[in-house]
């Protein structure tokens, strides 16, 4: 908590530099335009990025203050914007199926799931990732699918249980903070992988009555 707190700092430090920035850049397309777009274009990676943390800050502090409420949000809108904001728009990542699906939830817990299973199945090295939404009879379904190095039976087990990685700079904390996240929404994670051919994570949402 206090870790979050001291973030907040820096964090609104850096969001006031990029804008600067950008304005900065902004001035300079006069003479050589081409770089200052694509300056402003970093700029503005550095801005959203640092504004992702900063939501994410200020979430963790109304999360632990229990006054964060859930909301009707379309999850392929949010997978959307992570996929633009964190990723990039990578196109290794697709998006498929329904155009919009509504669940109830928070934004910001279910813009780190995303996050965190948008990150894994690239960290894969997979050719594709597709994710695919779904509306079923009872449910609301969301695949991350990639393509990538897949896990054996032991190694599916110990990454749900969480602690493991096989990433040099990894906590090995992702799913399982995920599936916390997710339990807190009413909703499940599954995870099915064949080694060498890739890995399918499962999302089930309660539908809305
Ligand atoms: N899509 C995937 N394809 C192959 N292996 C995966 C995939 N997702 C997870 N894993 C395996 O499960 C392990 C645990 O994943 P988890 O997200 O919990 O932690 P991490 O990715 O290692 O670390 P962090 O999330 O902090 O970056 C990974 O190190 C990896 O070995
Ligand atoms: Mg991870």
């Amino acid at each position: 908590m206090e870790l979050v707190h001291d973030l907040a700092n820096p964090l609104t430090v850096l969001m006031g530099y990029a804008g600067l920035l950008k304005q900065e850049a902004e001035s300079l397309a006069k003479y050589d335009p081409k770089k200052a777009e694509q300056l402003m274009e970093f700029t503005d990676i550095v801005a959203r990025s640092a504004g992702y943390c900063h939501h994410l800050a200020e979430n963790w502090r109304k999360v632990s203050k229990g006054t964060e409420n859930f909301v009707e949000l379309d999850l392929v809108d949010l997978a959307k914007e992570i996929h633009r904001v964190m990723f990039y728009s990578k196109p290794t990542i697709t998006l498929s199926g329904l155009d919009e699906l509504m669940v109830r939830g928070s934004r910001m817990e279910l813009a780190r799931v995303f996050q965190n299973l948008m990150r894994n199945a690239l960290d894969a090295e997979p050719k594709r990732v597709e994710i695919v939404f779904e509306k079923l009879e009872d449910e609301v379904v969301v695949r991350i699918r990639d393509n990538g190095e897949g896990m054996d039976e032991t190694t599916i087990h110990r990454a749900m249980k969480g602690g493991f990685t096989t990433k040099e700079h990894g906590t090995g904390l992702g799913l399982s903070i995920c599936r916390h996240l997710l339990g807190a929404h009413g909703a499940s994670i599954a995870v099915e992988s064949v080694k060498s051919e890739g890995t399918e994570v499962r999302l089930s949402f309660p539908t809305q009555s």
